[in-house]
């Protein structure tokens, strides 16, 4: 049969894609371009080299940003309180592009290199199913005769050289690492122990805030639906206005100031807990001026429902259920949220923090007058007793009948 694999050009996937051959496969190479820093030329080579009947490198970038990290901004996408879904939702977006390219090639396998005991895997295959419900999957690190064989990188690197893969030249970072346009995750290895710090040079999007400029950048983001439209670097009056430009430049400011790390210990789906690290410039900064336009233009009880849809949105993307109904009514329901959401954000951002200066909104539900110490408004002061006196009877009922403790 004929097998597409998702393929990184490194040492894992490249014995994956030789192993495939001598198992009978015929194997179609895939390289998702979602903004990670990569030699594609040189990686199609090296799989052509390596017998790969076809080679697919698709570049999903545009489709990255407007299908997947713009949903997450609406959202407020955020897993266990701090981390920013990076990897999570670049799964489906990879995997929804490689189940393409199965059908139109006539391929009932896919494959990919993630190991048995992460979120990766089940983000993948989760994704190929519910897209391609006849799709089979070779998950080769789940393969006792792989893993047996491929007991470490000695093995693979044996492998190789047997092959005619070429082995990487450079020495390999302690870590595991992966890199897409929103941002890099490093987990495994010298990190596994969760005490021990990360390495001051682990960090290749954002500088430390430590070394980062003694002057701020100062941006407006525009917002309409929910996403960003426009981001203006205000002194040098630079703008940029498509998705993949506006997350190029955030990122670009995001990094130079130090904003958007994280050191967490997170909870896989799979039972276990694992430590990662992220950095996150632009998502970061984006998140912070999607927050102050929403509160700004949102009504305060649509506000807090979709507060918690946003949670159980962040569980589902980690969860690798993108694509499934829970998710897409959740989905749609968060968009709904979003059709007032627009306006401007004028923000600095400046040691590793991103400061609201101001906002203004056509769509604001703001009202200086009614909020105003100076003005009456469209408000009696006299109410407030009745609403009050109103809230206090059963804090009242709960004195008289059950007395209170912790008064100190
Ligand atoms: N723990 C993060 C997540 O589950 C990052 C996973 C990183 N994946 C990788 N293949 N290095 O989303
Ligand atoms: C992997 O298994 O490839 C990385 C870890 C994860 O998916 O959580």
């Amino acid at each position: 049969g004929t097998v597409v694999l998702a393929y990184s050009g490194g040492l894992d996937t490249s014995c994956i894609l030789v192993w495939l051959q001598e198992h009978g496969y015929e194997v179609i190479a895939f390289l998702a371009n979602i903004g990670q820093d990569e030699d594609f030329d040189a990686a199609r080579k090296k799989a052509e080299n390596l017998g790969a009947k076809k080679v697919f490198i698709e570049d999903l970038r545009a489709e990255f940003v407007e299908d997947f990290i713009w949903p997450a901004v609406q959202a407020n996408a955020v897993y266990e309180d701090r981390y920013l879904l990076g990897t999570s939702i670049a799964r489906p977006c990879i995997a929804r592009s490689q189940v393409e390219i199965a059908r139109r090639e006539g391929a009932q396998f896919i494959s990919h290199g993630a190991t048995g005991k992460g979120n990766d895997q089940i983000r993948f295959e989760l994704t190929c199913y519910a897209l391609y419900p006849e799709v089979k999957i070779i998950a080769p690190w789940r393969i006792p005769e792989f893993y047996n064989r491929f007991k470490g990188r000695t093995d693979l690197m044996e492998y190789a050289q047997k092959h005619g893969i070429p082995v990487p030249v450079t020495p390999r970072a302690p870590w595991s690492m992966d890199a897409n346009l929103m941002h890099i995750s490093y987990e495994s290895g010298i990190l596994e122990n969760p005490k021990s710090y990360a390495p001051a040079d682990l960090y290749l999007m954002t500088k430390d805030p430590k070394d980062s400029p003694n002057t701020p950048d100062v941006l407006e983001i525009e917002f309409k639906n929910g996403v960003p439209v426009k981001v203006t670097k205000v002194k040098e009056d630079i703008s940029m206005s498509t998705p993949f430009e506006i997350f190029s430049l955030l990122n670009e400011i995001g990094g130079k100031h130090g904003v958007g790390r994280i050191d967490i210990v997170e909870n896989r789906f799979i039972g276990m807990k694992s430590r990662g690290i992220y950095e996150t410039p632009g998502g970061t900064i984006l998140l912070q001026a999607h927050l102050d336009i929403e509160t700004f233009t949102m009504d305060k009880e649509v506000r807090r429902i979709k507060q918690g849809l946003g949670i159980k949105f962040s569980e589902f993307i980690y969860n690798g259920f993108w694509y499934s109904p829970e998710c897409e009514f959740v989905r749609h329901c968060i968009a709904k949220s979003q059709e007032n959401v627009e306006g401007k954000v004028q923000l600095s951002v400046f040691k590793g923090q991103v400061y609201i200066l101001g906002r203004e909104s056509p769509k604001s539900l703001y009202n200086e007058e009614l909020v105003s110490m100076d003005v009456q408004g469209d408000y009696d002061p006299v109410d407030a007793s009745g609403f009050i006196r109103i809230n206090a009877v059963r804090l009242r009922e709960h004195h008289r009948l059950q007395g209170i403790s912790n008064t100190k």
